[in-house]
């Protein structure tokens, strides 16, 4: 399975945003934008303006992690922006199933995100509307923090279910992604690999990406 790698925009250098972004544009499948709204999350981060602004500037896709209670208030704002891929938390909203096929009506590509905390069984019955599925491999709000472990068997048990239903899903995780735990979420069964810290705040950001996109399953 072919790895992909998601730079995640929390951890570039926010006054020079284009230069961070120069840098790893061409090795990277996606841009990921984390949009934090200070209640499902404690802390803010940014809004629909910038996606729009990356959306003017660059063509690769920018993938929107809505960290927000009640999204269904917000989906419109980052459609209209520009997302390629638009995902929620299944913890803040009452009807993700409606959610989703909203987001997908507008020829964006939904995904659903869960907490570390938060089981496989809440989107049992989901797997058949998704292509995408982002595993929180740390408790939402922070760059640069510790991955807990503890995920990799929900990586593992969403790999085997998506295997047993014939489903292609991208499974993704965020969180604490360096080249230590990128082999470890692989061999569970992730294939898009989020990653702020340890790309960003490396000496080498270019080199962080080809060797975690190096990384085969084993
Ligand atoms: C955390 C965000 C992540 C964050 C990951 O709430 O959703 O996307 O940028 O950062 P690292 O890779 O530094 O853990
Ligand atoms: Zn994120």
């Amino acid at each position: 399975m072919e790895i992909k790698v998601y730079p995640s925009l929390l951890s570039a250098d926010l006054l020079n945003m284009e230069r961070s972004i120069e840098i790893v544009k061409d090795l990277s499948d996606a841009l990921h934008v984390d949009i934090m709204d200070g209640h499902f999350v404690p802390n803010l981060s940014y809004g629909p303006s910038l996606v729009k602004a990356l959306r003017n500037r660059y063509s690769i896709p920018l993938n929107v992690h809505l960290m927000v209670e009640k999204p269904e208030n917000f989906v419109d704002m980052f459609i209209e922006a520009g997302a390629s891929h638009l995902g929620f938390h299944v913890e803040a909203t009452h009807h993700p199933q409606r959610l989703l096929k909203y987001i997908r009506d507008h020829n964006i590509r939904p995904f659903i995100t869960l907490n570390p905390a938060t089981p496989l069984n809440t989107i049992e019955y989901l797997l058949g509307e998704l292509d995408m599925v982002l595993i929180m491999t740390v408790n939402p709000g922070y760059g640069g923090q510790e991955f807990l472990h503890f995920s990799l068997k929900k990586i593992k048990s969403l790999r085997e279910m998506a295997v047993k239903e014939g489903i292609n899903l991208d499974i993704m995780v965020d969180g604490g992604i360096d080249l230590h735990t990128a082999p470890l979420v692989i061999e569970a069964g992730a294939n898009v690999l989020i990653s702020g810290n340890s790309i960003f705040n490396s000496e080498n950001p270019r080199e962080v990406i080809i060797k975690m996109k190096s990384i085969r399953y084993k």
